[in-house]
């Protein structure tokens, strides 16, 4: 079947799977600990897609055009035994990138190995400061700082290369990280992105004060440590890549709220109960579970996929800043980042 494009002539490239609502942090801007207490109903286990179902419907998507691979969470090491749904999607010969998005709290050196072995291409770590206090009070469950920079380093050391850190910046929350974290990751091989703040989900209470704009953030690196501009590495990738003059190494900006790049969008997100949303922004999704669990046929999910995608008109950063009332959205724990 031909690849279906959306009402922008957006084409299907990229998915990201989200393998369980689940996590063991509590960041305040994604799952604070007042909305995510003891009480809080995750999805029981009879709700997520098997890795079966996460498998077949994957190589449906890649008879739409889907090239690349992304596993998410909540925290994707979570699920158990996530090295066997690597090995297993490791093996579509469409998927030419097979990479996972983790907070590395759980990432050892035996885990990074596994996940290599088992086909594992490359790994992003989210890391927000370099300063312990902050780190614990920011990840919501006081978890040290020292074990995620070893996780980044084993994660190197196995060949899950290149490793890309993520800092999501909120202004006057951690933004005095910045020169440190660039000075830190120079020469390491290892790839610094600035995410900015963005207005995901319900419950993390953004406002446009918390946003530092990229190009600000850019400057103070480069009053720093001279940078200059990079090509994309493909069409509709998510950050703009920069690089330091003096040959230390790459950093990327992912600008989604005062640079959207709608778009080149070509990403789709599969929840972990199934739910196909075709924006990180979306305020609803469809179903893809219930036809999995009911016998449809292949051909029968690439038509609804198909149809889905081709009734597409997503651009939510784009519009952001034109909106007047926002529609309730998809928590991102939920959804995956
Ligand atoms: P690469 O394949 O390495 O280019 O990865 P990536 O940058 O697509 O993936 P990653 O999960 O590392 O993305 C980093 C962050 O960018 C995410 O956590 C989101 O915060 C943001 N992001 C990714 N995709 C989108 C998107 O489609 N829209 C918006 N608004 N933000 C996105
Ligand atoms: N704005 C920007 N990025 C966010 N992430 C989570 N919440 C937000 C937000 N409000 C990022 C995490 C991680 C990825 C899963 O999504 O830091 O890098
Ligand atoms: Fe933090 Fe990521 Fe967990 Fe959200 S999913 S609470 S951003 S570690
Ligand atoms: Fe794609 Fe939606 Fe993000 Fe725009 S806001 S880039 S349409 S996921």
């Amino acid at each position: 079947m031909n690849s279906p494009t959306d009402t922008f002539q957006r084409l299907l490239r990229e998915l990201r799977i989200s393998v369980t609502d689940r996590c063991n942090f509590r960041c305040p801007y994604c799952m604070p600990k007042e909305l995510f207490g003891a009480e809080h109903h995750f999805l029981p286990r009879s709700s997520l897609l098997s890795f079966e179902e996460i498998h077949r419907i994957t190589t449906v998507f890649t008879s739409l055009g889907v090239r690349k691979l992304r596993l998410t969470g909540g925290e994707p090491l979570l699920r158990r035994d996530l090295h066997r749904l690597i090995a297993m999607l490791a093996e579509i010969p469409q998927i030419d990138d097979l990479s996972l998005t983790t907070n590395g709290a759980l990432l050892t050196r035996e885990v990074a190995e596994k996940l290599k072995a088992a086909g594992l291409k490359r790994i992003s770590i989210s890391l927000d400061t370099l300063d312990d206090k902050v780190f614990q009070s920011m990840n919501g469950v006081e978890f040290p700082l020292g074990q995620v920079l070893q996780s980044i380093d084993h994660a190197t050391a196995a060949g899950l290369a290149p490793v890309k850190v993520n800092m999501v910046v909120k202004r006057g929350v951690n933004d005095q990280a910045i020169l440190p974290m660039a000075r830190h990751f120079r020469d390491s091989g290892q790839i610094l992105r600035f995410i900015e703040y963005m207005d995901v989900g319900n419950s993390n209470g953004w406002c446009y004060d918390h946003v530092l704009p990229s190009v600000e953030l850019l400057q103070r690196i480069h009053q720093e440590f001279p940078i200059e501009a990079l090509p994309s590495n493909h069409p509709g990738e998510v950050a703009k890549r920069w690089r330091y003059v003096d040959g230390a190494g790459e950093i990327g900006v992912i600008t989604s709220v005062t640079e959207p790049f709608c778009e080149g969008c070509t990403r789709a997100r599969i929840s972990a109960a199934g739910t196909l949303h075709t924006c990180l922004f979306a305020s609803h999704g469809h179903d893809l579970r219930e036809p999995l669990r009911s016998d449809a046929s292949d051909e029968q999910l690439r038509q609804l996929i198909s149809g889905w995608w081709q009734q597409r008109e997503d651009r939510y950063s784009a519009l952001r800043t034109q909106q007047n009332t926002i529609p309730a959205k998809i928590e991102m724990s939920y959804i995956g980042g």
